[in-house]
């Protein structure tokens, strides 16, 4: 028995924020598994399996969790450089996933990506110059010398030297590749960039350069960042609200600082426990979590993060039902039927084989 996912608590719903600029509901991407000569369909992957979110304008929410757990299809899907399989994307109020064509053409200047892989997301063949004049041209915003004055702004605005422009990618460190696809994405003047991952291949030193520069440009030029990292410790001082995301789900979604002051579900308790804290005598507890994290291909039933969970008060219940993203303190969204407030009663989870009421249990907080 499942229960049906509850309506979604968004946070636009609170009468401060200014209208979103994305807004993604029930966004899902499978990928069919197929066998044998006639391609027979045996399956799917269920890479992103119904997450819904808002990004405002100017703001980072940060869209984390371990490897494979969905967060690079969910942008892509977003942005439409895959076919999402189901759901709904509404950019500025525009139907992204209606769009065709020239129109969808036209939506992409406002919405870029800048690549997790620095070396493989630039053409080898192509300049830094042409690489970053492209967009331009694509978007007929500038030709000539006008084009070559634009590119030369770029790269001096990303940090690199104009006359970079005549050499190509391979004569560049990790870290200035990563300024090439930024001034890249920054070429066609987007308002909402994709950021996958975009410092995860680079050495630490050179990780704050680039961290910096995103927010300096963002500041400048008021951009929105979907901003996607594998662990909390990267996002924590760039991001003003945190989406945590566990095989295709969103898990937890809340304000930056509420996230990392009090998370609230187990999966994002135990990826905090593993971000270091620069002051010593406030050691967090590490949680190791048991287990591999399942494959997508064959997700558990009811919550997907029930084998591995070490919350106290799990049980029979959380195999059989799953938990709705809902709200658990203002503004503070969390997928857990144990803890309270949750719309899945006590009667339904009986129902359901439980036998731990729901609780406002906090594991790590309270030391347990
Ligand atoms: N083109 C594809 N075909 C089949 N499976 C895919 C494809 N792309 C991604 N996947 C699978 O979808 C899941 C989520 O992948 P991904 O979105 O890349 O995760 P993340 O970015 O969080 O590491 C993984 O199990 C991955 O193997
Ligand atoms: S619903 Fe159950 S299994 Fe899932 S996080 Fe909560 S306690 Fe753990
Ligand atoms: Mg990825």
């Amino acid at each position: 028995m499942t229960a049906p996912h509850a309506e979604t608590v968004r946070p636009d719903q609170d009468a401060r924020a200014p209208a979103p600029l994305l807004t993604v509901r029930d966004l899902v991407k499978h990928f069919p598994i197929s066998r044998g000569v006639f391609r027979r369909h045996v399956g799917a992957v269920r890479a992103v399996d119904g997450i819904s979110l808002d990004v405002f304008p100017g703001e980072t929410l940060a869209l984390v969790g371990e490897s494979g757990c969905g967060k690079t299809t969910a942008g892509r899907s977003i942005l439409r450089l895959i076919e999402p399989t189901a759901g709904d994307i509404r950019f500025d109020g525009v139907d992204v996933r209606a769009l065709g064509g020239e129109a969808l053409r036209r939506l992409r200047r406002q919405m870029q990506i800048i690549f997790q892989d620095p070396f493989s997301s630039l053409n080898p063949r192509m300049t830094v110059g042409a690489i970053v004049r492209e967009g331009l041209t694509i978007h007929r915003l500038a030709e000539g010398q006008a084009a070559d004055a634009r590119v030369r702004e770029l790269l001096d605005e990303v940090g690199l030297r104009a006359d970079v422009g005549s050499r190509y990618p391979h004569e560049f460190s990790g870290g200035q590749r990563q300024r090439i696809g930024i001034a890249r994405a920054l070429a066609v003047e987007p308002r909402f960039i994709v950021c996958d991952e975009p410092v995860s291949a680079l050495d630490v030193s050179v990780q704050a350069q680039v961290i910096n520069l995103l927010e300096d440009l963002q500041r400048q030029h008021r951009l929105a960042y979907l901003f996607i990292a594998h662990d909390l410790s990267v996002v924590e001082h760039i991001s003003d609200r945190v989406a945590v995301m566990y095989l295709g789900h969103i898990v937890e979604l809340a304000d930056a600082v509420a996230l990392y002051r009090e998370p609230i579900m187990p999966y994002t308790q135990a990826l905090l426990s593993a971000v270091p804290v620069p002051d010593p005598t406030r050691e967090r507890q590490r949680i190791i979590l048991s287990g591999d994290v399942p494959s997508p291909a064959n997700p558990p039933t009811g919550c997907p993060f029930h084998p591995r969970c070490p919350h106290p008060r799990k049980d029979e219940a959380c195999t059989r039902l799953v938990p709705p993203l809902e709200e658990k303190a203002p503004g503070h969204l969390a997928a857990c039927i144990k803890q309270t407030p949750t719309a899945v009663s006590w009667a339904e989870q009986q129902a359901a084989g439980g036998t731990s009421p729901p609780e406002r249990v906090m594991p790590s907080s309270s030391g347990a």
